[in-house]
């Protein structure tokens, strides 16, 4: 079976109605990165922070997947299908994806801040000053902020390598190291972007263009793979 990697970014849940971070009404826009998704706005004020994922993550909860996140999943009846995805919402998994790897956490779970940094599955939206792991330490989000390593980055980039097909789905490719990803695809795999703002973007070379929103360009893509 050939193997098609799929690259993910916000854009693939935009609508779903999960905010993009760099539009001109993005969260990046509403909120200081520094206070509420970095190590050192943490230490200042977890609350700020807790508070802030928990919109988040009560807004994934209700969101649905769309038709994008679908029509990946119906890939998978014809390619070995690979998702590499930097958002933190569980749409591709909700769909039906089978292979979904998380460069920068995922909402739904908490970690703890000692020992092994146990991760756990969240019961409901709230997480919040007070809730510990068994060891007794305050739970944080299971997000990779700025400033943190990403623990699955090696891993991607291994598996982009061996792409026959590699597609990349609604990111401004701005953060790195995800970002970097692309340059691991070999000369040799077929390789698409879909973006509603391509043009803006700074394209890797050797990519086919697509400029559409995921729900109409994704399924279309799909389908002519298939084909
Ligand atoms: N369909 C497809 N793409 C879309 C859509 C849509 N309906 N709407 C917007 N987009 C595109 C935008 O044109 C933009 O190129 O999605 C991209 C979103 O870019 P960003 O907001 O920068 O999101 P992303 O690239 O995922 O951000 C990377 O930055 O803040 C961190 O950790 C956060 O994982 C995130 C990382």
């Amino acid at each position: 079976m050939k193997k098609v990697v799929v690259f993910t970014g916000a854009g693939i849940s935009a609508e779903s109605g999960i905010k993009t971070f760099r539009a001109n009404d993005g969260l990046w826009e509403e909120y200081n990165i520094a206070e509420v998704a970095t190590p050192e706005g943490w230490r200042s004020n977890p609350k700020l922070v807790l508070d802030f994922y928990n919109k988040r993550r009560k807004q994934v909860l209700e969101a649905k997947p769309n038709m994008a996140h679908i029509a990946l999943a119906e890939l998978q009846n014809h390619f070995d299908v690979q998702i590499i995805t930097q958002n933190i919402d569980d749409l591709h998994e909700r769909s039906g994806s089978k292979k979904v790897l998380h460069l920068h956490g995922l909402i739904t779970e908490a970690r703890s801040t000692i020992g092994d940094k146990k991760v756990s599955k969240i019961d409901g939206w709230k997480l919040s000053i007070g809730d510990k792991c068994e060891l007794g330490s305050q739970l944080r989000p299971h997000i990779v902020w700025f400033g943190e390593a990403v623990p699955n980055m090696e891993l991607a980039n291994m598996k982009a390598e061996e792409a026959d097909i590699f597609i990349v789905i609604g990111t401004s490719l701005n953060v790195y190291p995800a970002a970097g990803i692309t340059e691991f695809v070999s000369d040799d795999a077929d390789k698409y972007l879909i973006d509603p703002n391509a043009d803006k973007l700074n394209v890797p070379n050797g990519f086919k263009i697509i400029v559409s929103n995921a729900c109409e360009g994704v399924p279309a893509l799909v389908n002519k793979l298939i084909k």
